[in-house]
């Protein structure tokens, strides 16, 4: 069981549950590898997926998890084919599709849109994303990889480096390593793409060591996990703001040169151009890894938030 109904934003999420659904995903990885059969646990289930903004693995993973515990998916991409065109609010929304379904993944550009959503939903919501806001899913899928390499979630130094603006996995996943004790979070960016002051605020106040750079070769030697995101460019008000600073990020094997041996780097994908592809060969380079083991911590998350599993 775990503490939290609908899943909406990172600080719903207690220690335990994270115990809970690292444990548990780390278990159906294992046996999914072995061959034991898994598709018991959801079996006649319905998840419905609910995209208005673009999704490669966020959706797929789900739709995978539960098809690989016995589920079924019935999905709807870019609200292209809904009633939202027609005007439709999103609580009226929430309250019908959830009459057809078990459980929702729903992902929408605005702040706040999944809360609305869930305000009338019959069934558990789970944010996969609202605008800039949050990403809780991301974030645990962030910590099975963090937690997989290094053994532990406290103690890490994490640089996070890029759009932390408007990069919604960012402070999701922030958010989640501040639960645990000594960790420091090195914020790399330029001016215009700094981490929000009331969302520092709310790091701060649970305690964490927060420095601030523009230079990532300034804090390299120090760090425990490089996070790199994406610049967002649809969520920029100005155009030639983004165009200014879409490659002020950029990371090549040389700017490795004095990283740590066990340093791992992650981002939540998609990339663009910030991580060079001659990295991905690097054993630093752990993104492709983290993206592979969401399936196992989206299968762990539904099976407890259903009850299917203590
Ligand atoms: C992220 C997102 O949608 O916020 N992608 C993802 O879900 N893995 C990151 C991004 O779009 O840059």
């Amino acid at each position: 069981m775990l503490s939290f109904h609908h899943l909406l934003e990172s600080s719903q999420i207690s220690n335990d549950d994270i115990d809970k659904i690292l444990n548990l995903a780390a278990d159906f990885k294992l046996k999914f590898k072995s061959g034991t059969p898994l598709n018991n646990i959801m079996n006649g289930s319905i998840l419905a997926t609910l995209f208005f903004e673009p999704s490669t693995r966020t959706r797929f993973s789900f739709e995978s998890a539960m098809m690989r515990l016995g589920g079924n998916v019935i999905t709807l991409e870019q609200g292209q084919s809904c009633s939202a065109k027609k005007g439709e609010s999103l609580q009226d929304m929430g309250a019908i599709v959830s009459s057809y379904c078990d459980l929702i993944v729903f992902r929408h550009p605005e702040i706040g849109s999944a809360a609305q959503f869930a305000k009338n939903s019959d069934v558990k919501v789970i944010n996969a994303g609202d605008g800039s806001n949050q990403h809780p899913t991301q974030a645990l899928t962030d910590i099975y990889t963090i937690f997989d390499q290094k053994k532990r979630l406290n103690n890490i130094k994490i640089g996070v480096m890029g759009d932390l603006k408007h990069s919604r996995t960012v402070f999701s996943l922030l958010s989640l390593l501040a639960k645990y004790s000594d960790n420091e979070f090195i914020l790399i960016s330029d001016e215009t793409l700094h981490l929000d002051n009331h969302k520092k605020q709310i790091l701060q106040n649970l305690g964490v060591k927060i420095v601030e750079t523009d230079d990532l070769q300034s804090v390299i030697k120090d760090l425990d996990v490089l996070y790199v995101t994406r610049i967002q460019k649809e969520r920029f008000d100005n155009y030639e703001t983004y165009q200014k600073i879409k490659n002020s990020y950029h990371i090549e094997p040389k700017s490795l040169i004095n990283a740590k041996s066990d340093l791992i780097i992650m981002h939540p994908l998609p990339r663009v151009n910030e991580i060079a592809p001659e990295v991905d060969k690097l054993s630093y380079a752990k993104y492709f890894q983290q993206a592979k083991d969401g399936v196992f911590v989206r299968m762990a998350l539904m099976a407890l938030m259903q009850n299917k599993i203590n």
